[in-house]
């Protein structure tokens, strides 16, 4: 029996849109922070049948429709091709695959990064023990985009070129924290895969694939600088751009809501008057993500308790998945 932990990630520069629905490869290259929880447990053993079972952070099951089965199956049918193209042996054998969630109920964090990156990091343990971490970041982009950046630990980009994810500094580097609000009245939400996909009909789209490269370049030097004002500009940016796009495609997604602009006022007021090194960025959701240093944190907290509205939960920068 094979066990794999991973935690979610924060998009700097987000990714939205593929070149190939299927593959789940990215029109274009992000850029993400690895954060340290909350968790998900996967464990794995060989099996004659795929089988797929979930439990909750309190031990019960979850239900899982039948989509939900079928995303997991395409998953591991997706891996072995790749496997296979990488040059491991095929084998008939399918896996029984139990997912233990430690991720609170109503705290609104996107699980798929999470659990698609355990289920590449188990499936590449078992099938191709020797795999190097760029590969098992491809295997984990066949079941979520964004699941390829979790396999790092710090900060991880997303190539498009590649369709691999590679760290670009380490969790020890700059340690960062995210304080997430989730506004609890969430309206309907159409999830990523099906945003991405209509992404293309949105007439903001070109446009953003050109910025991107410059902002990656961006990013990647204010982390590497550790240039908190030059992060904030950037990321804030392309998540305000993101969002400009989805809101013009067709159908149009308006995933923010009236506390998500409350909140970002309130942030960009807060932080010019207090000198905060604070920034914000909003994946498919209305939930706000505070990413801020050390020196902010205690100040952010104080700033999150005061949201009633709100579900708060704090994280810093993790070490993406591994086997336990
Ligand atoms: O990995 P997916 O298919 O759930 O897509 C994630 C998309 C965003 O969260 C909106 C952006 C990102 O880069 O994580």
């Amino acid at each position: 029996m094979i066990k794999a932990v991973s935690t979610p990630n924060i998009a700097l520069i987000k990714y939205w849109g593929n070149r190939d629905e299927r593959l789940r490869l990215p029109a274009a290259d992000s850029l993400s922070m690895t954060l340290d929880a909350p968790s998900v447990e996967v464990s794995m053993e060989e099996a004659g049948l795929f089988s797929l079972s979930s439990f909750e952070a309190d031990g019960s099951e979850k239900k899982l429709n039948a989509e939900q089965i079928e995303r997991c199956a395409t998953h591991l049918k997706l891996m072995d091709i790749e496997l296979g193209r990488l040059g491991h042996a095929v084998t008939r054998n399918s896996v029984k695959i139990v997912i233990r969630s430690h991720i609170p109920a109503g705290i609104g964090l996107a699980s798929s990064a999470a659990v698609f990156s355990a289920i590449a990091k188990a499936y590449s343990a078992i099938r191709a023990p020797s795999l190097a971490d760029a590969d098992v970041s491809g295997l984990a982009r066949l079941g979520s985009g964004s699941a390829a950046r979790s396999i790092f630990g710090g900060f991880a980009a997303l190539w498009t070129k590649t369709g691999n994810a590679e760290q670009i500094a380490d969790e020890k580097h700059w340690r960062l924290h995210d304080v997430v609000l989730v506004p609890s009245a969430t309206h309907k939400k159409v999830g990523s895969t099906e945003g991405h996909a209509s992404a293309h009909t949105s007439p903001l789209f070109e446009d953003r694939l050109k910025e991107i490269p410059r902002r990656m370049e961006e990013c990647m030097n204010a982390i590497s600088r550790k240039d908190f004002e030059k992060l904030q500009r950037v990321s804030e940016e392309d998540a305000l751009d993101m969002h400009a796009v989805m809101r013009a495609q067709t159908p149009s997604l308006d995933y923010l809501n009236d506390d998500t602009h409350r909140i970002l006022k309130e942030i960009e007021s807060l932080r010019t008057s207090e000198h905060l090194e604070v920034l914000y960025t909003m994946d498919a959701g209305p939930t706000v993500h505070l990413i801020c240093t050390d020196a902010a944190l205690s100040r952010i907290k104080a700033y999150a308790e005061t949201q009633k509205a709100c579900t708060v939960f704090t994280t810093s920068i993790g070490n993406g998945s591994r086997l336990i």
